[in-house]
């Protein structure tokens, strides 16, 4: 690796990969008491896609968006010098994904590996890895948020159910000769004195006292979304706000503030709250329902697919999730 020096980074390429299926609200209705207009409704979510349990999974989700990302950016996996995956869907404890990862698009030997912080998985993953190349440590890095969360839900519970989905979604950075470019500001924060209102729990004693009385199916995530809608209301605006403090930036200076795409309520509410402009929101939960890890990374990949990101504009990423975490990164970018 080479001596520290202060690189600016740029996303090279981006890419995202989700599962063939399709899970609508009508399919929800045929085996939970809920309906299409209450889902709709409550969370902006129109359908899901479902992992094929014997052909997709984390690993080959996170693969196939690096290798778009790595397409999109000219790039060879062999370039890499280290690959980075956010997930709390990982198959196995150990090998980690992202190990069998960089395998898979010929980056060995790369360093990998994953990172657990939950929802905030993609944005903690990028302010490692630009950190990481700014500091002349890593000239190029394959970040990946991805999920499988269709492994790990009840789908007795409706509560939860409804709202997840899977896919991945990822970015290469590498370092560029002009210091301006990249992070300007990130914060990766956590409260674990609040783990309760979103777990999952493996063993009988994982299951904390406060849900005792309720039925929990082990390894499931279990969730109190009223806590957490909570939470999110509230952090969702003050990190957009503390983020826009630190760089004195105001809202709509930016071309995008790209949320984690929890539920459409609590980005909207933010939104509101914030006086952003909605066409600066980009929403897909509609599409994908709520991926954890992956949504900003999907949401990073179909702006820029699409030409959404402002060449010369700063854009936001924005996150919360269990843990408690929250996250954001604000990148500026060079002009056209
Ligand atoms: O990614 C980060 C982690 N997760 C989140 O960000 C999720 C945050 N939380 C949420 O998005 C929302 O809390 C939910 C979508 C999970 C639930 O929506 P809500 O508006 O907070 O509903 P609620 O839990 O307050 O429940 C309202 C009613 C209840 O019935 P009663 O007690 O009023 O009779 C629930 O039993 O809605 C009922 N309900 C449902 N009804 C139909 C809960 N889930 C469903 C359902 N279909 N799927």
């Amino acid at each position: 690796m080479n001596a520290p020096r202060n690189w600016g980074v740029r996303i090279a390429g981006t890419g995202s990969a989700v599962p063939e299926r399709r899970m609508t609200n009508a399919d929800f209705t045929a085996i939970l008491d809920t309906s299409d207009e209450w889902i709709l409704q409550r969370t902006g979510i129109s359908e899901r896609r479902i992992a094929d349990p014997n052909a997709e999974s984390t690993f080959n989700l996170s693969r196939d968006a690096l290798q778009r990302a790595l397409d999109a950016a000219g790039m060879k996996g062999s370039e890499l010098d280290l690959v980075i995956v956010g997930t709390l869907t990982s198959e196995m404890p150990c090998p980690s994904t992202a190990v069998r990862v960089a395998a898979a698009v010929g980056a060995v030997p790369a360093g990998a590996f994953d990172i657990s912080a939950a929802c905030c998985g993609f944005v903690y993953a990028m302010n490692v890895a630009e950190t990481m190349v700014r500091s002349g440590r890593a000239k190029a890095v394959g970040v990946i948020g991805a999920e499988t969360l269709s492994r790990v839900t009840d789908y007795t519970d409706r509560t939860c159910s409804i709202l997840f989905g899977d896919g991945a979604g990822a970015a290469v950075l590498v370092r560029d000769e002009d210091p301006a470019l990249g992070c300007i500001h990130q914060s990766m924060q956590a409260d674990g004195s609040r783990w309760e209102s979103l777990y999952l729990p493996v063993l009988p004693r994982d299951v904390p006292e406060s849900d005792l009385q309720s039925t929990v199916r082990l390894g499931c995530l279990r969730m109190n979304g009223r806590e957490v809608f909570k939470f999110a209301v509230t952090k969702f605006r003050e990190v957009i706000e503390e983020s826009l403090a630190a760089t004195r930036l105001s809202a709509n200076d930016l071309s995008q503030v790209i949320c984690h795409q929890s539920n459409i309520r609590i980005i909207e509410a933010a939104r509101e709250r914030i006086g952003l402009d909605p066409e600066k929101v980009y929403v897909n939960i509609d599409r994908y329902g709520n991926t954890s890890a992956a949504s900003v990374g999907i949401c990073l990949d179909e702006l820029t697919r699409a030409g959404k990101l402002t060449p010369g504009l700063p854009f936001m990423m924005v996150a919360f999730g269990g843990g408690l975490t929250w996250a954001s990164s604000v990148w500026s970018t060079r002009g056209a």
